[in-house]
C-alpha cells in the first residue's frame, strides 16, 4: 500500500482498556505463582505433556484480540503444569539453576521498565556496571577488567574465545580474517570440555580442527604433560597456537583441571588462558575451594552463568576479560546512529555493543542487583557449599549401597553413578540404567539426566538447587534400586 492511500483510522494502544482489570489479574498472576513457589515439592518433578496440549500449542496465530484471563486460563492448563522441573527439589538434571521467588518479581519489573540495556544515559547501563563489579569481586578481578552480562556460559566462552584470537594474532584480524594468521590458529583444551568451546571456535574461524583436545587423567583433569606436547608440535608445523583453556567444573563430573599449572604454561608460551567455570568458578566462594580455584584471579578472560550456581532465574551469564582494551577491540564499532552525545539521553557509558556480539539486550541485570542484594554473597557461599556436601552425602549413600557403583570422583557438585547387578553384560547394564532414569522421571519422584564415561551409561547428578535437601537424594537412591531390581535386563 502506497503512503498516499493510508486512510487514517481511530489511533490505538496496546494498553488495557481497563487497567483495574489487569492490575487484577497481576495480583492474581503473583499469588498464584507464589503459592505455586512455596508449594512446587507437592508437585512432581516432571509431567508428561498431554497429546490435547500438544494440539493446542501447534495452532495457528491469533488473529483477533482475547480476554487476557482467558489467556490466563489457558496458560495454567496447558503450560504451568508441564514444565521442566527445574524449580523442583529433586531436580539434578543437566546443570541448571532453581531460579528465586524474588528473582522472578525482578522479571516483572525489568520488563515493566523495559529498558534497552545496550546504550544511552539510563539507570539500567549503571546497574549492570555494578553487577559487573561485583561479579569482579566475587572472581578477584581488578575493576579496572571488563566484562559483560550475555544469555549464558555459550556466550561468555565465546565472547571471550573472541578477544583472545584477535589479541593474541598481532593482525587486525577483524578486517583480515583469521587467514592473516600464521598457520591454524590452535586451542587447547580437555576431551571434556563443554562443547561450547567447539562451536566458539567453528564460529570464531578457526575451526574444529583447531582445537586440540587433550587427554585427561582418571580425575577427568587434563594431562599438563600431553598439552606442552600438543602446543611444542604445533610451533614446530608453523601454526599459532593462541588459548589455552581451563575447565573449573567440567560438564560431564564436574573436575576442576589443575588450574594454576595451565596458567603457568599458558605464561610460558604466551598464550591467552581462558577459565569456562560456567558452574565451578563460583564454588571459588567457598573456602574449601577458593586456593584450588585461585588461578582464575590471574587467568586472561573467565565465563560463569548466574543462571546454574548462583540461581537466577534463567537466562543470565558473565564473562569477564582483564585486559580491557583487547576486550573492547574486539568489538567496538563506530557508526552514525549509535553516536555518544556530552549530554542528554545518549550520553552515558560506553554502549555494551562495544563488549560483545549484541546490540539489543534486556535488562537482565536487574534480577542480578536485587539477588545479590537480597541474600548476599554469604547466603550464595553457604547454598553453594550445601550442594557440594549434599553430592557428598549421594556419594556416600552410593558407596556404601551393593546395587549402585560411582562411575567418577566427585569433586564438586556433580555425582555419576550407575546402577549394578551380577551376571549381565554392559551393554544390558547400559539398556537397564537408561530404562531406570527414563522411569524415575516419568514417576515425576526425581529428574536426574545422563551421560557416557568410559563408554558407560552413567546416571548423572549435577546438583545446582537450592531447594534439594539431603532426604531428596536418600529417595533418589532408594527409587534408583528400587526400579533397578524391579527391571529384567533386555
Ligand atoms: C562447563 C560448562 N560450560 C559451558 C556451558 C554452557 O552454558 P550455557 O548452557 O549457559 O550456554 C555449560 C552448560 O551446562 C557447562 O556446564
Amino acid at each position: 500500500m502506497q503512503n498516499n492511500e493510508m486512510r487514517e483510522e481511530r489511533e490505538t494502544s496496546l494498553d488495557p482498556s481497563n487497567w483495574n482489570d489487569l492490575r487484577e489479574l497481576g495480583h492474581k498472576m503473583i499469588d498464584d505463582m507464589m503459592d505455586h513457589l512455596q508449594n512446587i515439592r507437592d508437585e512432581p518433578s516432571w509431567r508428561k505433556i498431554p497429546a490435547e496440549t500438544k494440539e493446542f500449542l501447534d495452532r495457528p496465530a491469533p488473529m483477533t484480540p482475547q480476554d487476557p484471563l482467558e489467556i490466563y486460563e489457558e496458560f495454567k492448563r496447558h503450560i504451568l503444569p508441564y514444565p521442566s522441573g527445574n524449580i523442583h527439589p529433586r531436580f539434578w538434571a543437566w546443570v541448571q539453576g532453581t531460579g528465586t521467588p524474588l528473582g522472578a518479581l525482578a522479571e516483572f519489573l525489568a520488563a515493566s521498565m523495559n529498558p534497552n540495556t545496550a546504550i544511552g544515559e539510563h539507570a539500567a547501563m549503571y546497574v549492570e556496571q555494578q553487577v559487573l563489579n561485583w561479579c569482579k569481586e566475587m572472581m578477584g578481578y581488578p575493576k579496572s577488567s571488563s566484562g559483560i552480562l550475555v544469555s549464558g556460559g555459550s556466550m561468555a566462552n565465546i565472547t571471550a574465545l573472541t578477544a583472545a584470537r584477535n589479541q593474541q594474532t598481532g593482525t587486525d584480524i577483524r578486517r583480515k580474517g583469521v587467514s592473516a594468521a600464521n598457520g591454524s590458529m590452535t586451542l587447547y583444551c580437555s576431551t571434556e570440555t563443554h562443547s561450547c568451546v567447539v562451536k566458539a571456535a567453528e564460529v570464531i574461524g578457526i575451526g574444529s580442527d583447531s582445537v586440540r583436545s587433550i587427554a585427561v587423567d582418571d580425575n577427568y583433569q587434563i594431562d599438563t604433560a600431553k598439552l606442552v606436547s600438543a602446543i611444542e608440535s604445533d610451533l614446530a608445523a608453523g601454526n599459532t597456537p593462541f588459548c589455552v583453556v581451563g575447565n573449573a567444573g567440567t560438564v560431564n563430573t564436574g573436575a576442576i583441571d589443575p588450574l594454576d599449572q595451565l596458567l603457568s604454561i599458558a605464561r610460558r608460551y604466551n598464550l591467552w588462558f581462558h577459565v569456562d567455570g560456567a558452574f565451578g568458578a563460583l564454588a571459588k566462594l567457598a573456602p574449601e575451594y577458593s586456593e584450588t580455584l585461585r588461578a582464575i584471579e590471574s587467568a586472561d578472560s573467565v565465563a560463569f552463568d548466574l543462571h546454574k550456581w548462583m540461581y537466577m532465574p534463567f537466562e543470565v551469564g558473565c564473562v569477564l576479560i582483564r585486559n580491557a582494551e583487547a576486550h573492547r577491540n574486539a568489538f567496538a564499532i563506530e557508526t552514525d546512529y549509535l553516536m555518544n552525545h556530552e549530554r542528554g539521553l545518549a550520553a552515558g557509558p560506553d554502549p555494551m555493543g562495544n563488549y560483545g556480539l549484541e546490540l539489543s539486550r534486556g535488562f537482565k541485570a536487574l534480577k542480578v542487583w536485587m539477588s545479590l542484594k537480597e541474600h548476599g554473597i554469604e547466603k550464595y557461599t553457604a547454598a553453594i557449599r550445601q550442594n557440594i556436601l549434599q553430592a557428598f552425602h549421594l556419594a556416600e549413600l552410593i558407596s556404601n549401597d551393593k546395587h549402585l557403583e560411582l562411575l567418577a570422583p566427585v569433586r564438586l557438585n556433580v555425582v555419576c553413578f550407575r546402577y549394578r547387578r551380577d551376571g549381565v553384560t554392559e551393554g544390558q547394564l547400559d539398556q537397564l540404567n537408561k530404562e531406570i532414569v527414563m522411569t524415575l522421571q516419568e514417576s515425576g519422584t526425581a529428574s536426574p539426566s545422563s551421560t557416557i564415561l568410559h563408554g558407560r551409561y552413567a546416571i548423572r547428578v549435577a546438583n545446582t538447587n537450592h531447594r534439594s535437601r539431603k532426604k531428596d537424594f536418600d529417595v533418589l537412591v532408594s527409587e534408583v534400586v528400587r526400579i533397578g531390581n524391579g527391571l529384567s535386563p533386555a
